[in-house]
């Protein structure tokens, strides 16, 4: 079976068409970067007008890059949420649509459980495994049991991580999105440390670290950037390129160093439990940073576990998850009728609250 699948929770356009055999027959993504950009972040009106205007246009090319048309898709998967609220209706009616017309099975798909699915459709991974999900609006530690079961171990207490990559980025003029001029900026920062160049030291904080709590808080470190960006700049004047650099690699390294003491922490606790994950996995558009990547890869290693990660075109926003996570949940019975409505707020695990995020027992 081929499905269609539409994301448009966010900033990005996108339509996919993925059969169940896990080939992706056809995968666009139409990034509203640019309209974005003069205001430093996504902002909803202007995201729900864009999806309007390109969307149709863009089902209408994927379609004919896989040489497919309507009539041969088999049913129709589009994000439902969590997600701006504009958006979320742009994608919802036209896949409603597109159904309704076609007499096809519709699905309304949850944007996490779509990522974190992805690695089934990359990687064919089976359950349970430990999925870190880490994008711009979440950062969560999941562990996922099937399709549609889900269980949070661990969210953020303020910030998601790519928030506040982005956010650094901004107080940092890097530009927006944030998070890969994070990486590039401390990546320059680390080739000069290679070649044994000056570089400055930046110290720090990494809030939670140690902690028996699995979660994660970023913006104390955020609030530190801050601090010792305004203490080397006073009003009105600019940092120079090599300080942004240093300090953006500082960030990531902090941001890193976070991130991993709490996976590590949660994979103690699985053991505890006996509960032995398939693969460490992460998801999301944060999951692109390749130090991350190799920071969770080291670990994963050292704890005898895979560490599987989807190729960055596939971590960020993209449809294609949607349509598999379509495909995957339809696999299991689920079909929705035409009254379901988008969901701003759709947590993953509806049993979680912060208090069970308590690791006490290791
Ligand atoms: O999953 P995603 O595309 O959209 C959301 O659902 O949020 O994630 C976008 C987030 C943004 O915060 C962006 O800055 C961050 O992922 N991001 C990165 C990198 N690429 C994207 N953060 C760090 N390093 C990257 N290379
Ligand atoms: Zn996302």
């Amino acid at each position: 079976m081929i499905a269609l699948g539409i994301e448009s929770s966010c900033d990005e356009t996108a339509v996919a068409l993925v059969g169940s055999d896990r080939r992706i027959l056809a995968h666009s993504v139409l990034s509203q970067t640019t309209d974005h950009q003069p205001y430093g972040g996504v902002v909803p009106e202007i995201a729900a007008r864009s999806h309007l205007t390109h969307l149709a246009p863009l089902i209408e090319s994927t379609l004919k890059q896989a040489n497919l048309s309507l009539d041969q898709v088999g049913l129709v998967a589009a994000t439902a949420g969590p997600g701006l609220i504009g958006g979320l209706i742009v994608g919802l009616t036209m896949a409603k649509a597109i159904a309704l017309g076609k007499n096809k099975p519709f699905i309304a798909v949850n944007h996490l459980e779509a990522h974190a699915l992805t690695v089934r459709l990359t990687d064919n991974v089976s359950f349970p495994y430990l999925l870190l999900l880490v994008s711009g609006g979440h950062c969560q530690l999941i562990l996922v049991t099937a399709v549609g079961k889900y269980t949070c171990l661990a969210t953020t207490l303020d910030d998601a991580l790519g928030e506040a990559f982005d956010k650094v980025a901004k107080m940092l003029g890097l530009g927006f999105p944030g998070g890969p001029a994070v990486e590039k900026a401390a990546m320059k920062s680390h080739i000069r440390l290679h070649k044994n160049q000056p570089v400055h030291h930046f110290n720090l904080p990494r809030p939670m670290v140690g902690r028996v709590e699995l979660n994660f808080s970023f913006s104390g470190l955020k609030t530190a950037v801050y601090q010792q960006a305004s203490a080397l700049a006073p009003a009105g004047s600019h940092l120079p390129e090599s300080v942004i650099e240093d300090l953006a690699s500082a960030f990531q390294q902090a941001a890193i160093d976070c991130v991993i003491d709490r996976v590590k922490r949660a994979l103690l606790l699985l053991g505890y439990r006996n509960i032995r994950p398939t693969a460490l996995v992460a998801a999301g558009g944060v999951a692109a940073n390749q130090a991350l990547r190799q920071a969770l890869s080291g670990l994963a290693y050292h704890h005898d576990v895979n560490f599987i990660v989807p190729p960055v075109r596939l971590c960020t926003d993209n449809a294609a998850m949607i349509a598999w996570a379509g495909l995957e949940l339809y696999e299991t019975g689920r079909r929705d009728d035409m009254l379901v409505v988008p969901r701003p707020r759709w947590p993953l695990d509806p049993n979680f609250s912060l208090n069970y995020a308590d690791a006490t027992d290791i």
